[in-house]
């Protein structure tokens, strides 16, 4: 029976954009996870909706998870039974689409993702970081008035993802250590950008990587963090060794 979950981000934590070619890491990551899979669930927390994130396990060839946290929590499934209704019912109850997508599309500055990044809980839209302060708090404000309290959450300078307040990883997270019967003391999230912020802050074992974007490591977060000198899965092995999941790594890359 699982007493642990290792919860990963996947752009930028288990899997690096940034190196020209494979990643030795994540093969010395991937060769550590069988052992740690006999007690520790194995969870992937993404922006991306299922098909994106499939096609990037194509690519990259990391293992099946025992649940996929997908569209920045606004979808949970699992390896063993589909999407989980219950958590769409949950963050369900104070959404509306329409009316999210109809006040978006509206402001100038935000361009639409294409389709693909479009869940039924979560829109996506492009928007440049200089006009991100002067718009997003208004647009929280104006949606909650509308009577749609939503989560806009905005990273990698670039991205804005709006979905139910009840949704985002870090409670994507918290609703999974609870159905599982896990303690906070046990869960170890991993992330690299400001779409973690909220499962790296649940106040648990976390780790932000040695290439996180400044967004993440300029910003506020709990003194359970650890912070990683090895990038992306170098980075998620070092933590799994200070939190004690692990033997330390031999190798360590910046
Ligand atoms: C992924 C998704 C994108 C989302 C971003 C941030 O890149 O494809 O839709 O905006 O993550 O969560
Ligand atoms: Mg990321």
């Amino acid at each position: 029976m699982a007493t642990r979950m290792l919860v990963t981000d996947l752009d930028g934590t288990l899997v690096r954009h940034d190196l020209a070619g494979p990643d030795p890491g994540l093969g010395r990551l991937l060769a550590a996870l069988p052992a740690l899979r006999r007690d520790a669930l194995l969870v992937y927390a993404t922006g991306r909706t299922m098909a994106q994130a499939r096609r990037l396990q194509a690519e990259r060839g990391f293992p099946e998870p025992d649940v996929w946290v997908t569209e920045v929590g606004a979808s949970i499934a699992y390896a063993t039974g589909g999407c989980d209704l219950a958590w769409d019912a949950h963050i369900a109850k104070a959404w509306h689409r329409a009316t999210v997508e109809r006040t978006c599309d509206a402001e100038p500055a935000l361009v639409r993702q294409p389709e693909e990044a479009m869940g039924v809980f979560k829109l996506a839209y492009r928007l440049p970081p200089a006009a991100a302060a002067a718009l997003l708090p208004g647009l929280g404000a104006r949606l909650r008035a509308l009577g749609v309290p939503v989560r806009l959450i905005y990273s990698s300078q670039r991205d804005l993802d709006v979905v139910p307040a009840a949704a985002g990883k870090g409670n994507a997270v918290a609703y999974l250590l609870r159905r599982y019967g896990i303690p906070l003391g046990r869960v170890l999230t991993c992330g690299d950008s400001a779409n973690d912020r909220d499962m790296l802050s649940l106040g648990g074992p976390a780790v932000v990587v040695g290439n996180a974007l400044e967004e993440l490591v300029g910003g506020p977060l709990p003194a359970t963090v650890y912070w990683a000198r090895g990038g992306g899965p170098d980075g998620i092995l070092e933590a799994l060794a200070h939190y004690g999941w692990l033997a330390a790594p031999a190798v360590r890359t910046a």
